[in-house]
Formats: C-alpha cells, structure tokens, sequence
C-alpha cells in the first residue's frame, strides 16, 4: 500500500487483526524483510511494515531528512490506519527510528522491542565511516554496500549455509536506490544520543540480540536491558546481526510470547 504525505509516497502494508504491531527495517534493507514475521504474526496481531524514506517503495524527497523525520512518517503511516498506539518493533536501523519515535511521541507506545540496535549515538569514527560509505554508495552503487553489508551483518555459519538467507538480504540490498541508502547513513550518523531516554520508557519492553551480532552486540543489548525499567533480554543463538532472518522461528517465537499478554490487555 501506498500513503500519500504532501505529495511523498511512504510504503506500507498491514495485515491481521488484535494489537497493531510496526516493524521497522534495518539498513539498507525494506519492509521486504519482515517477510517471515508478517506470517507469524498476523495469525495474532495486526501487523504493520513500513519502508523508511529512499528504501524500498517509500520516496526520497529531500536527501537531508533526519530519524526524527522517519519517525513522524511512521507516525502518519498509524494516522492513516487509525492506529493511536500499537508495538513498536526496530531492528538496528529500525531500533534507532523507535527511539526517535518514542522521544516524539511516548505516548504512542503499548510496548517496545529493540532488536540488534544500541541507544548511543555514533562516535566521531563512527560518523566518519558512514559519510565514507555514503559517499560509496552514490559512486559505486548498492551492490558494493550490499558485499559489506551482508559480510559484516550475518553469523558465519548464517555466511557458509544459509544461501536462502544470504540471497534474500542480498537481493533487497540491491533493488534500492543508492541515493537512499546515502540519505540513511548521514540521517544515522547524526541521530540523538537515546541513551538518557532509556530510563523514560515506561512501557513493556523486550531487547533482542543475536549472540554473534558484531554491529550491536550482546554487550549493547545488555547494558539497554540494564537501563530501561522492566525490560528483558533475549539473546538469540546461531545469529548475527539479522536475528528476524537468520533464526526466524526463535525470533517470533520470542516477539509473540513477549506481546501476547499485552494483546490482552485493553488499549
Ligand atoms: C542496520 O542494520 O540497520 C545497520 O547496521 C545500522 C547501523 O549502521 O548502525
């Protein structure tokens, strides 16, 4: 489906009934990922896939949008389905879109599941590497961030025997615009500091974490369960950074029995 906001296109899709449930892509991927979840899930819960701006069939307007901005489409994206609060789902890239969401709109949250991600902001290092990498992209295009890319984010054994995974990340990678994938990394490398915010939020979370994510590892994922009231941890074992795609079933299985006493409860 396509939402239409001052003449900008944002991707979405739903499906399901009960507790909206968003889910929000990693880079340089799409809504296209969630593909095993939006099966699982919707047999529970109403769920809600988005494309971040320049990523899959969600338009790049302005090249210098920031998280915040990504945030409120999703806010808009909830506006158009008549969705006040629902579960918010991040992966890495979607965890920092949540936080950001989160400091718009707090109110807007029934829970929170922060995959793979981390709440700091980047180091100057950091930031230097993604405007190098944006710089990349635009020169050499999406197939060279798409090599790093899956090299960097999968477990080795996801590497060596999971074709079907690798094949998938890859493809996505590859069907989106350089441009988008640029916008991203300097939109990333000046997000917030969400760390102070970690002690805000009040709602059921769930922190997940793939044992052999090297982009945002187990020690991140704690040292967030540590700080957010409430919140557990699941670490995911024979996964790297792409726990949804690398361990499916773990993954829903830990996201359904996490939300389904919230599903219960009433809004
Ligand atoms: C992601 O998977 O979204 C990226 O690893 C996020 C990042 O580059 O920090």
């Amino acid at each position: 489906m396509i939402l239409e906001v001052e003449g900008r296109k944002i991707g979405h899709d739903w499906r399901g009934d009960g507790l909206p449930v968003v889910l929000l892509h990693a880079f340089p991927l799409d809504r296209r990922m969630w593909d095993d979840q939006v099966l699982a899930f919707s047999d529970h819960f109403r769920v809600i896939t988005i494309d971040q701006r320049g990523f899959g069939d969600s338009h790049l307007t302005r090249p210098d949008y920031t998280l915040g901005d990504a945030a409120h489409d999703v806010a808009s994206v909830l506006d158009s389905l008549d969705v006040k609060a629902a579960a918010i789902l991040g992966l890495s890239m979607g965890g920092y879109v949540a936080l950001a969401l989160f400091r718009l709109y707090p109110d807007r949250f029934r829970a929170l599941v922060l995959a793979d991600t981390r709440a700091a902001a980047d180091t100057d290092e950091g930031r230097a590497r993604r405007f190098a990498s944006a710089e990349r992209a635009e020169r050499e295009g999406a197939a060279i961030i798409a090599d790093d890319m899956v090299k960097l984010a999968l477990a080795e054994d996801t590497l060596a025997r999971r074709k079907d995974v690798v094949r998938t990340m890859r493809e996505i990678i590859e069907s989106n615009q350089p441009a988008g994938i640029a916008a991203a990394q300097r939109a990333m490398a000046d997000r917030e500091d969400s760390t102070g915010l970690l002690a805000e939020i009040k709602c059921p979370t769930l922190v997940i974490v793939g044992a052999e994510d090297t982009l945002s590892p187990v020690s991140e994922a704690e040292q967030m369960r540590a700080r957010i009231p409430g919140a557990t941890l699941r670490v995911i074992e024979g996964a790297g950074h792409m726990t949804n795609m690398e361990q499916p079933a773990e993954f829903n299985e830990a996201v359904i029995e996490f939300l389904n006493p919230i599903a219960g409860t009433v809004e």
